[in-house]
This record gives C-alpha cells, sequence and structure tokens, in this order.
C-alpha cells in the first residue's frame, strides 16, 4: 500500500524509516538522487526539464531559481499525469504551466519577488506513465557577485546550500557548463571536482553549443581531451530565450535539438551520443547500476530499523489492545521494500 508506487515513495516521507536519531546511514541518504549544478543561466533548469520531458520549471536570464526543488517522479500504471507540491498537498495539477507558476508563486512566498534566495526547499511529484521513478533536484546557480538587491553573503551562501546537495555521496551530480565560456572557469566542474574528486557520480553536460563563436567548438571537452571524467560528456542544445517567448514547446525542441546534432559538420559523428534525451537514458542506466549495488546495504538498513523498532517496543512496552498487529506490519515491510526494490529496477 504505501509501497504501492516504488522504492522512490520512501523519499517522501524521509523520517518514516531511516531518520530516527540512530547513527550512520538513515533509508533517505540510500538513495540515489540526481542534481543539476553551475553558474547562474547555464541551463541547469532547462536541462533538468529536457530530462524530464516536460515543461514545468520556470527558466529564463537571471537569478530565476531561487530555493532547491526537490523533484520526485513517480511512475504510474496509465492514466493522466498530474503534479502535485508538498506545500498544498491536496490540489492535482494536471497542466504543467499551472506547475510552473506555482513554483514561481511559492518561491515568493518565502523569498518575496527579490533577488533574494531561500534555502527551503519547494516538494514537487510528478506522477506520470511515462517517467522512471526518480528524485531530481535543481538548485540555484552559483554566482561570483552580488548584486543589487543581493545580500553580499549571497555567492557563500549558495555555493553552502549547492554544495549541502552535491557532497552527499548518493548525490548524481550534472556540472552544467555553457559552451560559450572556457571549461577552465566552470564552476559547476570546481565544485563537482571538490566534492567527488574520482568522478564517478558526475555528469558532465555542456549547454549552448548552438552559441559558440563561429570557427570553434566544444569537441576537446565532449571527447574528453578538456577534462576527463569518468563518464562521457554529453552536449546538449536547450531552447534559446527566444523559444521560451514564443513557447517552443519540448517535443519541437527535441526535435531541432537532434537535428542540430545531426546535421553539425563538427558534432555529427558523435550525433547518437548527444542531447537531452542520451542524456536521459544514460542517467538511467547509472542509477539502475547503482540502485542494484545498494539492494543489499538498503535492505541490511532497513533490518536494522525494523530490530531497533522492535527493541524499542520491547523496552517503552507493548501497548495493550496491539496485539502484535502493528508489529506484523514490519517483517512484511521488509519484503515490500525487496519486491519493491526489484520493481524500481524493471521500471528503468
Ligand atoms: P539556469 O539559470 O542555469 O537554470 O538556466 P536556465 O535553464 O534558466 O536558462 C538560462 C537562459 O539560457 C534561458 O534564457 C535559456 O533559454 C538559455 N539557454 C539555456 N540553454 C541553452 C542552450 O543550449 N542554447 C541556447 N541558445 N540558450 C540556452
Ligand atoms: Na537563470
Ligand atoms: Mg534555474
Amino acid at each position: 500500500p504505501i509501497l504501492d508506487k516504488g522504492l522512490w515513495c520512501y523519499s517522501r516521507h524521509p523520517n518514516y524509516l531511516g531518520d530516527h536519531g540512530g547513527e550512520g546511514m538513515s533509508l533517505w541518504e540510500a538513495l540515489p538522487t540526481v542534481a543539476v549544478v553551475g553558474g547562474q543561466s547555464s541551463g541547469k533548469s532547462s536541462v533538468l526539464e529536457s530530462v524530464v520531458g516536460r515543461d514545468f520549471l520556470p527558466r529564463g536570464s537571471g537569478i530565476v531559481t531561487r530555493r532547491p526543488l526537490v523533484l520526485q517522479l513517480h511512475k504510474t500504471d496509465g492514466g493522466a499525469e498530474y503534479a502535485e507540491f508538498l506545500h498544498a498537498p491536496k490540489k492535482k495539477f494536471p497542466e504543467f504551466a499551472a506547475v510552473r507558476q506555482e513554483i514561481a508563486d511559492e518561491t515568493d512566498r518565502i523569498t518575496g519577488k527579490s533577488k533574494q534566495i531561500s534555502n527551503v526547499p519547494i516538494h514537487l511529484s510528478i506522477f506520470s506513465p511515462n517517467v522512471v521513478d526518480l528524485t531530481l533536484i535543481d538548485l540555484p546557480g552559483l554566482t561570483k557577485v552580488a548584486v543589487e538587491g543581493q545580500p553580499e553573503s549571497i555567492v557563500e551562501d549558495i555555493e553552502m546550500m549547492v554544495r549541502s546537495y552535491v557532497e552527499k555521496p548518493n548525490c548524481i551530480i550534472l556540472a552544467i557548463s555553457p559552451a560559450n565560456q572556457d571549461i577552465a572557469t566552470s564552476d559547476a566542474i570546481k565544485l563537482a571536482r571538490e566534492v567527488d574528486p574520482s568522478g564517478e557520480r558526475t555528469f558532465g553536460v555542456i549547454t549552448k553549443l548552438d552559441l559558440m563563436d563561429q570557427g570553434t567548438n566544444a569537441l576537446d571537452v565532449l571527447e574528453g581531451r578538456s577534462y576527463k571524467l569518468q563518464h562521457p560528456w554529453v552536449g546538449v542544445v536547450n531552447r534559446s530565450q527566444a523559444d521560451i517567448n514564443k513557447s517552443v514547446d519540448m517535443m519541437a525542441a527535441r526535435r531541432k535539438e537532434l537535428e542540430y546534432f545531426e546535421s553539425s559538420p563538427e558534432y555529427g559523428h558523435l550525433a547518437h551520443k548527444m542531447g537531452a534525451e542520451y542524456l536521459a537514458k544514460l542517467l538511467s542506466k547509472h542509477l539502475e547500476t547503482v540502485i542494484r549495488q545498494r539492494i543489499p546495504s538498503i535492505i541490511a538498513l532497513i533490518n536494522k530499523t525494523i530490530d531497533e523498532l522492535n527493541a524499542e517496543l520491547d523496552r517503552i512496552g507493548r501497548p495493550v489492545g496491539v496485539d502484535g498487529g502493528e508489529l506484523k506490519r514490519f517483517p512484511s515491510l521488509q519484503s515490500d521494500i525487496a519486491a519493491a526494490a526489484n520493481d524500481a529496477l524493471d521500471r528503468f
């Protein structure tokens, strides 16, 4: 019942099993998440949106993303897609344009209509037959200077906030660097290298390939000669501001992106390894590997929690009238979780 939408449901309830004051890793920390990191307006929200394949995030020049957005995708067996916010649990959003508006409004509710940021996350869930079960995090961009209306501390505040997400060993980092800036100056790569020196959980993404100066290209980066990562670099072409203003939809944008790569004299030979759709596939393959590796430790963690709950009940005494009914739930929960973990894998 609580698991009927898959393992990822647990991450909606971080306190449900794992995080109850014990030492060691909580269940929440055992499950992988994907976060985007990069400079302001490097294309983070655009990349996240195209990986998901739906239009729902506020994007644009300047500081648009001002609170972390924790997005949970839940695969459903069918029916219409809808979104739900934790701050408005009874309201279903069937229209994704309204989701974008609600994110903007909810951002302003905490920060005011300003250039301020807040580290209080917005929690959004999307239910759809067309997604994989996954948690993704959109983050404000790293900046170098405070602009008018921002406190001097904002540069460090944002870095600390972003770092708090990406330093977790379960966090897969989409390090976003725009192609029209030198990779050596990439804030995304700098931070990713600090928190993930081996590069095992970092995916380098180059955006804005369409905006490079005539006569230059990003092949040195994309082919791993400039900066080597464990995983292959992926180049993308997101919608431009003009496309956003004209409300070019996701499908049209993906077609255009594909055409861009296939017809490109420079990137044509890499076309099958470029673009948002390929990035999404690469990510789900990686996630599958990570989850497979984690299943034993997740189950061990759950067993430990069940033992702790039982010990706690022994200590405080079992409530009269419960008659073991509650306790019986724990062992079955354990097999439920193992089944859900396998189920989650089947969905990739
Ligand atoms: P964020 O601040 O990192 O989340 O970046 P956004 O996704 O909000 O994008 C910032 C601006 O850059 C928007 O105006 C986008 O339209 C534009 N943009 C992002 N990626 C690309 C790209 O690949 N090509 C072009 N031409 N514009 C892009
Ligand atoms: Na921006
Ligand atoms: Mg953004």
